[in-house]
């Protein structure tokens, strides 16, 4: 309604004017009348114009005006400030996913409708060997040679990633995605899963490995069980014969579960128990359990450096150090020296030594022998009992204890392997009277 009342109170205003000069009898008048209405038309064309002008060039500063023009200015300005404002914003949100997505650690490559590279994200010039300054505007094809893709690419049937050796690096392998992008562009995702593929690897190698190792016994078992289930008159002394060596099968599927359940256990509880474990007297029972297991056959020394404790899990402390003495008896012929040892280390750590003059292990083996099932002669480590898990089980608890595994061997003379704990672990140690030595039973 305001925006009538002005226009309308002008051009009355001008009539009035006219009126008191007599218009309608003298020309004057109507002249006076006719010259106000041309010149109010002059002034809303400039004003327009002035409008049209800066609507044309934005950077220009903003007219101010009163009146209808100022109010048609002010909501002009207001609208074309909001509509500034949202525009900001969705650049500034583009620009973020554009930054967020240069950085994912997925590859991403855009292709246009004709298969060419229209932008390429960091990670993509690193898994599939290529360069935003070379080979945009190029076809994919042209750049990633190879059968497989092109047929995948070409087949249009993208349900299925397409799983392929990364083209910079042999060792690594990328499993490859397409998302179609509209206007018929698609998008390339390369991911790399070369450490899901090592993951998977290892665990269907595991399992085949515990079967393998569960089934001699088992068919030994069964065996003699079917032999006398066909002889049903057999002598009991017959059978009585056999017991010992369905005995040791047992006692090998036991002792394999009881490892499978130990590294279970390690691998699913997240924390170590903490408490302070007392090497040295744990050191005096390992010594004394491995003249019962040697039975003679060697000479067992101790030499404590240091009366030290460990922070830690005793039973399990108990555990990766008793495996390390039970393969030193047993891969040791009679008559050699194993010697067991605790002390400190210049880095402010501590190590608890087993050193032994047995046959010793060819270099090439030291680094895989905590693998599990790994074992130099595997024929050898049955016939003692040994299961092939003990060295791993060993590496997982130093490992909770923030600690490592260092072997030292040489063929022939004889073998050290060396539990290696941080400064952080070890505890002032002789304060209290040593105590009983861990719970745990191997
Ligand atoms: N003290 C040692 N002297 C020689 N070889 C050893 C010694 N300790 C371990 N090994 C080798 O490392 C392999 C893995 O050890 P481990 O994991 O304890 O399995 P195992 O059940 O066979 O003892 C053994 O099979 C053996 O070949
Ligand atoms: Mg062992």
């Amino acid at each position: 309604m305001n925006f009538w009342l002005r226009p309308l109170a002008i051009v009355l205003g001008l009539g009035f004017f006219a009126m008191l000069f007599g218009m309608g009898r003298t020309p004057s008048g109507w002249m006076l009348f006719a010259l106000g209405l041309i010149g109010y038309l002059a002034y809303n064309l400039r004003q327009l114009k002035n409008l049209s002008d800066w609507l044309a060039d934005e950077s220009r500063p903003p007219m101010s005006s009163t009146g209808v023009w100022g109010d048609v200015l002010y909501r002009l300005g207001r609208l074309l400030k909001s509509r500034q404002g949202a525009q900001q914003k969705a650049m500034a949100d583009l620009e973020q996913m554009l930054e967020a997505t240069r950085n994912l650690p997925d590859g991403v490559v855009i292709l246009d409708d004709e298969q060419r590279i229209v932008w390429l994200n960091v990670a993509a010039e690193g898994m599939l060997g290529l360069s935003p300054s070379r080979d945009i505007g190029q076809f994919v094809l042209y750049l990633l040679r190879n059968t497989r893709f092109s047929a995948w690419l070409a087949s249009q049937d993208y349900a299925r990633p397409l799983v392929l050796e990364s083209p910079s690096a042999r060792d690594r392998t990328l499993s490859l995605q397409i998302v179609p992008l509209p206007r018929r562009q698609k998008m390339l995702l390369a991911r790399d899963i070369t450490e899901l593929t090592r993951v998977e690897a290892m665990r269907r190698d595991f399992v085949a490995n515990v079967s393998h190792e569960l089934r001699t016994p088992i068919t030994v078992i069964v065996g003699f069980l079917e032999t006398f289930d066909d002889m049903p008159e057999a002598d009991p002394k017959q059978f009585r014969k056999h017991i010992p060596l369905m005995r040791e099968q047992s006692n090998r599927i036991h002792r394999l579960v009881d490892d499978l359940l130990t590294l279970a256990r390690l691998e699913s509880e997240p924390d170590t128990r903490d408490e302070q474990v007392d090497i040295p007297a744990l050191a005096a029972r390992l010594a004394d359990e491995a003249r019962t297991m040697s039975q003679g056959r060697h000479q067992v020394r101790l030499q404590l450096d240091s009366r030290e404790r460990l922070q830690g899990n005793g039973q399990e402390l108990y555990s990766a150090l008793a495996n390390l003495v039970s393969n030193a008896v047993r891969y040791t012929p009679a008559g050699g020296v194993i010697t067991l040892r605790w002390g400190r280390v210049d880095s402010g750590g501590a190590e608890f030594a087993v050193t032994d003059t047995g046959e010793g292990i060819e270099a090439q083996h030291i680094p895989r022998l905590t693998e599990r099932f790994y074992r130099v002669d595997r024929g050898r480590s049955r016939s003692t009992g040994g299961t092939g898990l003990g060295l791993a089980i060993v590496k997982h608890i130093l490992q909770r204890h923030q600690g490592r595994l260092r072997i030292e061997s040489v063929v022939g003379k004889g073998s050290t392997f060396i539990a290696c704990f941080p400064a952080e672990r070890v505890m002032p140690g002789a304060v209290v009277p040593a105590p009983e030595s861990p719970s745990a039973e191997a």
